[in-house]
């Protein structure tokens, strides 16, 4: 127990020096709102405070956006969380659990069918907490921001949402919109929840979304 607090504080602290200087929809509150639904999502789904369950899940959540590759300026920094754990000598096993969780997390991976295997309790813990995190009132003002600080357009009708983005149209800005990305990713996450507690919350937050979209295209159009 006290060897578990102690890694999960040196994980914050790697999460607010790797992570501070990020926008608004990487930053290091976005870890910490992860890290709490992980969290609750873990107790509604019945597991024990103190298992071992638990301490891969958080440290996992934490963990989670470290090494993205959208943020990444220096490619050595690709297994700064392998290093982390192997550094504070987490037992190989978490440790493989942790980062199990971690490289099958991504969402154009899944649409891909590129993440086989079987799916642990843990793993869709932590890809539901990130994923809620992307839908909602929250979720939307990630999307705006993600999409200003790469100085995309809020909408263009002319410009049709698509469902192939390369690791290179995620960098560029030429036909890519916010509105698009609700349609391209942030619609479809609902269903693709992976724990019954997951799917519970994304309902509410999903029709938040479309409540908005709809107000923002009759605002668009000159309708409202
Ligand atoms: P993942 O790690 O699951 O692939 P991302 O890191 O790509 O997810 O996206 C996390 C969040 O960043 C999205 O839910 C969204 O809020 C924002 N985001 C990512 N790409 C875009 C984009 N092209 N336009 C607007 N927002 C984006
Ligand atoms: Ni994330």
């Amino acid at each position: 127990m006290g060897m578990s607090r102690e890694i999960i504080r040196k994980a914050e602290n790697l999460v607010e020096r790797s992570m501070k200087g990020n926008d608004p929809s990487h930053d290091p509150p976005h870890v910490w709102r992860v890290r709490d639904l992980a969290l609750s999502l873990a107790r509604d789904q019945g597991l024990s405070s103190n298992s071992d369950s638990m301490l891969v899940i958080e440290l996992a959540a934490l963990l989670h956006d470290i090494g993205d590759y959208k943020y990444l300026t220096d490619p050595s920094d690709e297994n700064i969380v392998e290093n982390f754990l192997d550094e504070e000598g987490l037992e190989e096993d978490k440790k493989m659990r942790i980062l199990s969780i971690i490289k099958r997390m991504g969402f154009k991976d899944e649409l891909a069918g590129l993440v086989t295997g079987e799916n642990s309790l843990e793993f869709g813990i932590v890809q539901d907490a990130d994923r809620l995190d992307a839908i909602g009132a929250v979720g939307i003002a990630r999307c705006f921001a993600f999409s200003g600080s790469r100085n995309n357009v809020f909408h263009n009708p002319a410009i049709l949402p698509r469902s192939d983005l390369s690791k290179d149209q995620y960098m560029k800005k030429e036909d890519q919109t916010a509105v698009n990305h609700f349609h391209e990713k942030l619609l479809k996450l609902k269903d693709l929840m992976k724990t019954e507690a997951g799917r519970r919350r994304a309902e509410k937050r999903h029709k938040f979304m479309e409540e908005f979209l709809n107000e923002f295209y009759e605002e668009w159009d000159g309708r409202a």
